[in-house]
């Protein structure tokens, strides 16, 4: 029986990430996610995922050194960077830079160390681009700050608040993993081949960028400028729905009840933003779309999902619209590398089976 889009088809098997979308319950290697964003950095949940416990101070300590060692830019890639074309759209980017680190140190099998390296360069390339694309000069890593921190350093050239370290710590923390999501298995099929890191990667992240996966979250953020105010959220969703479009920011292939990261977020939106009327607006809005789905698409269990509050949170931290999905590439390409390293060490070759339905020729049997 054909699984159109492999659902609710078991791929692989993984001690990475747990989740169960009819519970709303999300686990990092036998952690509650929700508990690792709160009590725990980046630095060490990316410990975590990588080496499957939580780090001693001391290992932190070391992966946090490692991460800084790994944040400049080489200055080759500095020269690709500047060769783009300006208006080449910041996830393709990415995609091109993270494919052009792949020199022969990236071999077959892939390493925590080249995972590092990937982890490290991310914020760097995204703040690069982002200060070049708006005429202004990049800011090289600061080596004082953590890896969250100095992402926001070189967006800003300040040194950010603790409140906005923290908020985006907690969003890339909740964003970190998430099972077999079409990116990381994007990443798994690759490296089935026996490909290497980067090339694993590269793929994952042409898959994050559609608006099916981790391309939704501005477009959440431009359905709420367009909504404009409540009174106005009734008649846009509805309009939407007769048209038999989507409404971006709900649903998930997994999560039939809320999703645990939006909750998560949603928290902390309402942490840092309570006086926000555009957040005011976000729950009003969140409200009616559940109500009005429910009558669209009955028996569907349509919730927000992790993109909508993302829009909220990076709103909260002055985030630009266009650094919501790369920003999310930043935390999620330590679950990929993680799915890679564990999909090296157990590989069986991705090669699924599609079922003809054009026409055959008379065929001779061999
Ligand atoms: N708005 C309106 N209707 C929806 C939505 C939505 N956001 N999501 C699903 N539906 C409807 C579909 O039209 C379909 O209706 P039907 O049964 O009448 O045909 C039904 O619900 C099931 O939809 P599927 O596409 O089969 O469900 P799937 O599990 O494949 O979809 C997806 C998951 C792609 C995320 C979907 O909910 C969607 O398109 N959401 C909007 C985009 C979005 O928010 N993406 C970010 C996802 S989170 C992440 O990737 C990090």
């Amino acid at each position: 029986m054909i699984q159109h889009g492999l659902k609710g088809v078991i791929a692989a098997e993984t001690a990475i990430s747990y989740i169960n979308g009819e519970k709303g319950h999300l686990v990092y290697r036998g952690y509650a996610a929700k508990e690792i964003a709160i009590h725990h950095s980046f630095v060490e949940a990316a410990y975590l995922l990588w080496h499957g416990k939580l780090p001693s101070s001391e290992e932190a300590n070391q992966l946090d050194q490692q991460l800084k060692k790994h944040r400049e830019l080489p200055s080759y890639i500095e020269t690709i960077i500047d060769q783009l074309p300006i208006n080449m759209e910041l996830m393709g980017v990415l995609r091109t830079v993270i494919s052009a680190m792949g020199d022969a140190s990236y071999q077959w099998k892939p390493t925590i160390d080249q995972a590092i390296k990937l982890t490290a360069i991310m914020p760097t390339v995204i703040a690069y681009w982002q200060r070049k694309r708006d005429g202004l000069e990049p800011i090289k890593p600061n080596q004082e700050y953590g890896h969250v921190e100095n992402y926001l350093y070189m967006l800003t050239g300040e040194k950010p608040s603790d409140v906005h370290v923290k908020t985006l710590e907690t969003y890339m923390v909740l964003t970190l993993e998430h099972g077999m999501n079409a990116s990381t298995f994007s990443a798994r099929v690759t490296a089935s081949t026996e490909s290497d890191m980067v090339s694993a990667i590269t793929s994952a992240i042409g898959t994050m960028k559609g608006p099916l996966h981790g391309g939704a979250p501005s477009d959440v953020t431009i359905m709420l400028n367009e909504i404009g105010k409540k009174e106005n959220a009734e008649n846009w969703l509805r309009t939407k729905l007769e048209k038999g479009e989507r409404i971006m920011g709900f649903g998930h292939r997994v999560y039939k009840t809320k999703d645990p990261r939006a909750l998560a977020l949603k928290e902390k939106a309402l942490e840092v933003g309570k006086n926000d009327p555009w957040l005011a607006l976000a729950l009003y809005v969140e409200e009616t779309a559940i109500r009005l789905l429910e009558e669209y698409k009955p028996g569907r269990k349509l919730y927000t999902n992790v993109e909508f509050f993302a829009a909220a949170v990076m709103r909260s931290i002055n985030m630009d619209d266009e650094l919501f999905t790369p920003t999310f590439t930043a935390s999620r390409v330590v679950g990929w590398t993680a799915h890679v390293l564990e999909q090296a060490e157990h590989n069986v070759l991705f090669r699924p089976e599609s079922q003809y339905i054009g026409k055959l020729p008379e065929l001779q049997e061999i």
